[in-house]
Formats: structure tokens, C-alpha cells, sequence
């Protein structure tokens, strides 16, 4: 069976192949018109989908050697994510859909970061997954049949948006996550002990954490080894934070085996302090951990199996949940 996946969620235009479940091809423009801006500025998301779309499409077949007749079903992601973003990415793959006559299949995002672990090998279930990106900041529980119970997620900024926030009160570009953690290589992690959110259930909060660092700045205005620091000691708040929830949460539901995936997942800070622990960790390579179609694919390719597909009356649902 060969899927195409297109992801047009936030600001990357993502397409892949996919066959029986290898990746055959995975082409992600990524937008480098909102580091001007500090953050992501949808109209203009919107725009460079449309531009890119169709090179990323062509190119993904072309790297495989395949045409679009033979693709058996096209699988886009539907939601959440920016209005304008994912009605480009589904009407462009709903198109495809009626031009070959192969089915269409609206996947939610956050189901396709989870089926990110599935791609390079298999896992065991139950997997406890901590999905944690720029958006989102969900612990979930998946069972063998995909099916998922939600235990946690934020209160109130994603752990992503946390280090995109914070990177841009240090006057570091945008996407900021992977500039803290280059910043943080040369800083102290106990230089500054930045709250640890608690709140109830296995649920998470940055904005406190976020605050805090802004007051710091505001009361001690930082050279390059201070900012470091700051970058250092901000990552391990966030890395403490998910780490020590996530295996609370295993401990009491007795599951050995936890998968983490989503941008915030290429952290090295975080990986390391979670292969520490007496668990079986999945991450997703380095290319399948921020937004790609092969997740989506790979999605699309579990559904037809089962001969799941979706009308193409489908709208995008911006606030989608799990
Ligand atoms: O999964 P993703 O591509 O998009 C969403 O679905 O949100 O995640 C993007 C997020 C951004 O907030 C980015 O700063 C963060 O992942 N990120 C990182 C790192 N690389 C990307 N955060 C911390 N450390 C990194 N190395
Ligand atoms: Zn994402």
C-alpha cells in the first residue's frame, strides 16, 4: 500500500510516501519568513503553503521514482492547528482525492506525533506518550488498537511555545527551542533555580516558569555567560518538569514503557534524562520529532488497513483535540 501525507498545520509544508510502512520520501519546507516576527504570523503561513505545496508534492514522488497513480490513498492532516494553514493542506490532498478517485483521510495531528513512534520500528503496548511540541503538551496512554486515554496535558503555554517565549526574551530567533538548548551547552543548570509548576493531576504548566525568567531578566540584565545560565537553568525547569509527571504517571498505571515525541523531543537535555530511568524509551528519530508527513502517512496507512477513510465533506477543526 503506498500513502501520501501532507501536514500543513502550523508553518512547515510537509509531504511523504509512504510504502507498507517504510518512508520512502519526506520533504519539509520549512518557513523562514516568521523569524522576523518572533513567532508564527498565519496569513502569511497560509501564503507559503500555497507556494510550496505543489513542489513539495512533486519533489516527494520524485525522490521515490513513483506518479501520483501509485498512490492508494492520500492522508492530510485536518486539525488543530491555523485555519488558514490546514484547509490548504485538506483541500489540496480532498483534490488529489477526487482527481485519481483514492481515498481521503483527514487525520488529527496530534494522533499523527504519536504514530511518529510507530515508523522506525515497532513498540510494545500499552505505551505511555508524552507528546510534546510547540502547541501541545499532552500525556496519553495508547493501546495496541491506537486507541488513546488522555491523562494530562497544559494548563495554560505548551513546554514549546514556553522555549520559543523565553528564547525571545534572550533576543534569540524564532524557532527558539533548539537556540536554548545550544545556548544552554556553555551555561550552569543550577545557576538560577527557577520554579518547578506543581499543579493538580498529571497536568502541566509553563507560564509561571516563563514569568519567572522574564522577572530575572528584568532584575538582572545578563552578559553572554549569564544568559547561558539563564538558558541552562530555564531547560532543566522544563526538563524536571516533564520528566518527573510523566513518571509519576507511569509508576501508578505500572507501564514500563514510555514514548516521547513532538518538536520539543529532539531535546537532548530531555532524552538523556529519560533513558536514566529504569524504562524502555521510544523516541522518533531527530526528522520525525518536529511537524513531517511521514506521520501523517503513516496514520493514513493504519486507517485504510482497517478501511477507515473520510467524506470529503470533512472540515478542518483548528481546535481538534485527541
Ligand atoms: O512538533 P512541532 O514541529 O510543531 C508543533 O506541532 O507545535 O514542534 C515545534 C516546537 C517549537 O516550539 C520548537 O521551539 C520546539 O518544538 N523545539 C525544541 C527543540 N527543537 C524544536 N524545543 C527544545 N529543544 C529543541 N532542541
Ligand atoms: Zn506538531
Amino acid at each position: 500500500m503506498t500513502t501520501l501525507g501532507i501536514d500543513t498545520s502550523c508553518d512547515d509544508t510537509s509531504v511523504s510516501v509512504m510504502r507498507d510502512g517504510v518512508v520512502l520520501s519526506n520533504i519539509v519546507c520549512s518557513q523562514m519568513v516568521h523569524s522576523d516576527y518572533g513567532g508564527v504570523v498565519p496569513e502569511l503561513a497560509s501564503r507559503d503553503h500555497i507556494k510550496n505545496i505543489l513542489p513539495a508534492t512533486q519533489k516527494a514522488l520524485e525522490d521515490t521514482g513513483l506518479s501520483l497513480k501509485d498512490i492508494d490513498g492520500i492522508g492530510a492532516t485536518y486539525g488543530p492547528g491555523l485555519p488558514g494553514s490546514l484547509l490548504i493542506g485538506i483541500s489540496f490532498a480532498k483534490s488529489i482525492s477526487i482527481s485519481l478517485d483514492i481515498p481521503f483521510i483527514g487525520i488529527n495531528h496530534l494522533c499523527a506525533h504519536i504514530f511518529s513512534l510507530f515508523i522506525e520500528g515497532e513498540t510494545g503496548f500499552p505505551i505511555l506518550v508524552l507528546l510534546v511540541s510547540g502547541g501541545h503538551t499532552e500525556l496519553v496512554l495508547v493501546s495496541e488498537d491506537r486507541s488513546c486515554r488522555l491523562f494530562g496535558t497544559t494548563l495554560d503555554d505548551a513546554c514549546g511555545e514556553a522555549f520559543d517565549k523565553v528564547a525571545g526574551m534572550l533576543g534569540l530567533p524564532y524557532p527558539g527551542g533548539v537556540e536554548i538548548e545550544k545556548l544552554a551547552e556553555n551555561g550552569t543548570r543550577d545557576a538560577i533555580r527557577f520554579p518547578r509548576p506543581r499543579v493538580s493531576g498529571y497536568n502541566f504548566s509553563f507560564s509561571g516558569l516563563k514569568t519567572a525568567v522574564l522577572y530575572y531578566l528584568k532584575k538582572n540584565p545578563p552578559d553572554r555567560k549569564a544568559m547561558s545560565d539563564i538558558a541552562a537553568s530555564f531547560q532543566e525547569a522544563c526538563v524536571d518538569s516533564l520528566t518527573s509527571t510523566t513518571f509519576i504517571l507511569a509508576e501508578k498505571l505500572e507501564v514500563k514503557r514510555i514514548g516521547v515525541c513532538g518538536g520539543v523531543a529532539r531535546n537532548r537535555r530531555l532524552r538523556e534524562r529519560f533513558v536514566q530511568e529504569d524504562y524502555e524509551i521510544v523516541f522518533p528519530s531527530y526528522e520525525l520529532c518536529t511537524d513531517n508527513g511521514a506521520m501523517v502517512a503513516k496514520c493514513a496507512e493504519w486507517y485504510l488497513k482497517k478501511g477507515i477513510t473520510s467524506d470529503l465533506s470533512l472540515k478542518t477543526e483548528p481546535s481538534l483535540r485527541l
